[in-house]
């Protein structure tokens, strides 16, 4: 059978087609205006249809900025809105779970067989001692077990905290104090391109002299059994009594903390409550992928960020649909891999960044050649702006010009998307998010805060009632909570939350920019300028240093750093020793491309590095503003270094 034409072209934009409109949970572009006249009221029409609640709430929202409560009092455990709901239909796929090496078999689980096992799990937590409220941190890939373990704690109420499993053991330390977690839970290791990762030896390293008392060890590699501290993920499933109690939560409870990038050195544990999250969560991957019960989803994003969160794990399971997840890298054993497993498993609903299809592109079509992908209905991408060439390559390589692009723009605050067009509805134009989700709105406003004209670039912003999905706070940091967010409330007195994302309105769609502040997107990851000099700093080597971003054709940007040294010459050795540092502060992903030595960095008065500057170096512009300089001569010098570099 010939794979149905979801979308036309008309003009230089595309639309949904007829079949689409057809099978779209939505097709009428009036939600937009219904949701608008009254979106409190939408969001509780749609709480109570998506969501199982044992108690409704008193209160729908509430504002008291910078916070915010939806359904105050209502009461649900977030585990059975994903499992205990579904037990009806158990025998239906729940998770699809595909092994890097080609000769293991995939996993596949049930609802009923995946309710089992959290069960037993969540009676294993509770046995170490994990009450309600307590932080559990979760050190793992993309394993069936992941999910078990993040589902578990929903279950008894517990709040997970996952760390990226490519984060270095510093890094997850500090994830670890900042929480006060006081268990872990990770794996002997994982596949990597072929490779045995080890994960455990850091894991170790990470928990000396912090809270976390137990190590939970999932057995990926089969290495050596341990005691004392250590527990057997499988062997403890196995003794526990496979029913727990659900623990009825709070909608305004913690679900769950995730760390991200700010501005500063300190990465902020950005919390979550358990009903918001959940009513966000569920309608977004319904509406944005058009999810029937029926579809399989791949979201390829790792279960370190919010998008292996919200649209790997827990929006489909919350949908009662399938999701696939897969452990290794794309381009194992070869970058046919992804599209081979498209194929065998008929995924219907596929999620992924631009920095990937950015790496298909470049390794040539031929590795298409093999599969029919006529599965495909929609296509999702995420984590930074998308240029038109890699978004018409997705849309006629992959797509096959059948399937519209949901370019969703959000963020690890926001929970769950925020910007994108619906696939009933459209249109689906390069380049451009589109539209506020139906009860949500944003706007561009200058500095001030002052709305701009249309067309006009800005600050985006989103404006009350902020959705449910949003943040509630960053964990024991209300300080940092308000100077990030909440800039526009506290100087200007305008209710905005403030994204910290450029953008422009055209015909009433909103074009994402990036980011404004120090934050770049290196692979989709979001990493702070501040962090990575403060893990270069922290090297004996160094006296100081800045790091700027730089283009890349595959990953978007990449950062580079200037860096005066305090002792040692500089070397290709020491460049190499250098990156070695950031790999053990932060991680591989935070490497820098290149790193000059300089003699001094372009500095105000006041001390402050103008990286700007640099960028204008790297760029070959001119830059401007020496004046304000205390050292102008530097620049010259930082120059003269560049040009010994690039012979
Ligand atoms: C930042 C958030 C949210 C999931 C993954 C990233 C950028 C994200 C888009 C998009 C343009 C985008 C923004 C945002 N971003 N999606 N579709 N178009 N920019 O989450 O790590 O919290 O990063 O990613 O700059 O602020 P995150």
């Amino acid at each position: 059978m010939k794979p149905k034409k979801y979308i036309i072209k008309k003009g230089k934009i595309y639309w949904p087609s007829k079949e689409m409109k057809k099978i779209a949970w939505v097709s009428n572009e009036k939600i937009y205006e219904i949701a608008s006249r009254n979106p409190v009221k939408f969001w509780e029409e749609k709480a109570k249809e998506g969501i199982k609640w044992e108690e409704l709430w008193k209160k729908t929202y509430e504002e008291k900025l910078p916070y915010f409560e939806w359904f105050k009092d209502g009461k649900l455990n977030f585990c059975v809105n994903c499992l205990d709901r579904h037990l009806d239909k158990g025998s239906k796929t729940a998770l699809i779970w595909i092994p890097e090496p080609t000769k293991e078999k995939p996993i596949k689980l049930n609802y009923a067989e995946l309710y089992d096992k959290v069960n037993r799990f969540a009676n294993v937590l509770k046995k170490q001692g994990i009450k309600k409220g307590d932080v559990v941190a979760i050190y793992l890939p993309i394993l069936p077990e992941t999910l078990i373990a993040m589902l578990a704690c929903t279950r008894i109420g517990a709040i997970h905290s996952v760390v990226f499993s490519a984060f270095s053991a510093d890094a997850l330390k500090a994830r670890i104090q900042d929480g006060k977690a006081k268990l872990l839970i990770t794996a002997d290791g994982y596949y990597r391109r072929g490779k045995e990762e080890n994960l455990l030896e850091k894991a170790i390293k990470a928990t000396e002299k912090t809270t976390v008392k137990k190590i939970i060890v999932v057995s990926r590699l089969r290495k050596k059994k341990r005691g004392g501290k250590f527990l057997d993920f499988q062997k403890e499933i196995e003794k526990a009594y496979s029913y727990c109690k659900p623990e009825i939560m709070n909608s305004e409870d913690i679900m769950f903390i995730l760390y991200t990038s700010g501005t500063t050195g300190k990465p902020k544990g950005i919390v979550h409550d358990t009903g918001g999250y959940a009513v966000q969560a569920y309608w977004t991957t319904k509406w944005n992928f058009n999810l029937h019960e029926d579809d399989i989803m791949w979201c390829t994003a790792d279960i370190g960020w919010i998008t292996g969160h919200t649209y790997a794990f827990y929006g489909p399971l919350l949908n009662g649909s399938t999701t696939l997840i897969y452990e290794g890298a794309p381009d194992f054993p070869n970058p046919g891999r992804w599209w081979k497993i498209i194929d065998e498993n008929k995924v219907t609903v596929f999620y992924t960044a631009p920095t990937a299809i950015r790496m298909f592109m470049k390794v040539g079509d031929k590795w298409l050649k093999k599969y029919k992908l006529n599965s495909l209905r929609i296509l999702g991408t995420v984590g930074e702006p998308i240029d038109e060439d890699t978004w018409m390559w997705y849309f006629k390589k992959i797509g096959k010009g059948r399937c519209p692009i949901i370019d969703t723009w959000w963020q690890t605050e926001t929970g769950g998307t925020s910007i994108n067009v619906l696939p009933g509805i459209g249109p689906f134009i390069p380049t451009v998010a589109g539209k506020s989700f139906p009860g949500t709105k944003h706007i561009v406003v200058d500095e001030k805060g002052k709305k701009v004209k249309e067309g006009k670039g800005g600050f985006l912003v989103q404006v009350p009632p902020f959705a449910p999905g949003m943040l509630h706070g960053v964990y024991n940091n209300h300080k940092k909570y308000v100077e990030t967010y909440w800039r526009y409330w506290t100087k200007f007195k305008k209710r905005y939350y403030n994204t910290s994302d450029g953008a422009y309105v055209k015909n009433g769609l909103i074009r994402v920019t990036g980011r404004t502040d120090d934050v770049m997107k290196v692979a989709g990851h979001r990493l702070a300028t501040a962090e990575l000099e403060n893990a270069i700093n922290d090297s004996k080597y160094v006296n100081e240093s800045a790091v700027v971003p730089i283009p890349d054709k595959i990953k978007g940007q990449v950062p580079v750093a200037f860096v005066v040294l305090e002792r040692g010459e500089p070397s290709i050795n020491l460049e190499k020793e250098l990156k070695k540092h950031v790999d053990k502060k932060i991680g591989p992903t935070a490497r820098p491309s290149k790193i000059y030595f300089v003699n001094d960095l372009p500095k105000t008065r006041s001390g402050k590095i103008m990286r700007r500057i640099l960028k204008n170096l790297l760029n070959n512009e001119e830059p401007k503003g020496l004046m304000t300089l205390v050292n102008p001569e530097a620049v010259e010098r930082i120059k003269e270094v560049l040009k010994e570099n690039s012979t």
